[in-house]
């Protein structure tokens, strides 16, 4: 397996998905977006009426749906039982359930998985919460992505999304399985007070000094 990794992690609405889809852009590589995996799963969740805190019960679906994920050659895909749920992934309903979701650790492993095969054919920028921790620890290329919380309260609700950043951000960073951390190795960059470019360009000297 000689394909590259770069792991952007960092809490909800810090611009990781912004940084990764122009790091993907400009180095030519294709951008992963872990978070939608794990909504994919929340979307399946409830449109199939499960409590999504019956852990026993999305356990049980998560062993028999079939989850297929690609890429397009820049974004990567995913369908679920031949479904393909991306218009509904960023609903208020998917917000408040997704932290709840993620953190059950079969859950996790299933998609870790998947997340992982990505690199059987092609280099990634990936974005999420555990990927420069769990996902390829092994990577030079990780970087944690912060923002203070007025700001990315601001940044999301500017995408006209219901969400509170705050209550997913505790929750994805006190849960037992892969917390939310600065991964071992990872350098941090604030974009507080960066524009898109700044931050873009931030990004590029630290991956050029980690490689
Ligand atoms: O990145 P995004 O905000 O879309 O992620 C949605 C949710 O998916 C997060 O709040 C978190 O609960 C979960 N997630 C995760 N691990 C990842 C990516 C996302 O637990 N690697």
């Amino acid at each position: 397996m000689n394909h590259h990794a770069i792991a952007i992690d960092g809490p909800a609405a810090s611009g990781k998905s912004t940084m990764a889809r122009a790091l993907a852009e400009r180095l030519g590589l294709v951008m992963v977006n872990s978070g939608a995996m794990y909504r994919a799963v929340t979307w399946k969740v409830l449109e199939e009426k499960i409590n999504p805190t019956d852990a026993a019960a999305v356990r049980e679906l998560v062993g028999r749906i079939r989850i297929d994920c690609g890429h397009d050659g820049t974004f990567s895909t995913i369908s679920i039982d031949g479904v393909d749920p991306t218009p509904f992934l960023r609903s208020a309903e998917v917000n408040a359930n997704v932290s709840a979701i993620s953190a059950i650790p079969e859950v996790r492993e299933k998609l870790v998985a998947l997340q992982r095969d990505y690199l059987k054919s092609t280099h990634v920028v990936m974005e999420g919460r555990d990927i420069g921790s769990v996902v390829f620890p092994e990577t030079p290329f990780k970087i944690y992505i912060d923002a203070d919380p007025s700001v990315r309260n601001h940044r999301r609700s500017d995408d006209g999304e219901v969400d509170s950043v705050e209550t997913r951000d505790a929750a994805d960073s006190s849960r037992t399985t892969a917390p939310l951390v600065i991964a071992d190795g990872a350098t941090v960059l604030d974009t507080s007070k960066l524009s898109i470019e700044g931050a873009i360009k931030a990004a590029i000297d630290i991956l050029r000094a980690q490689g």
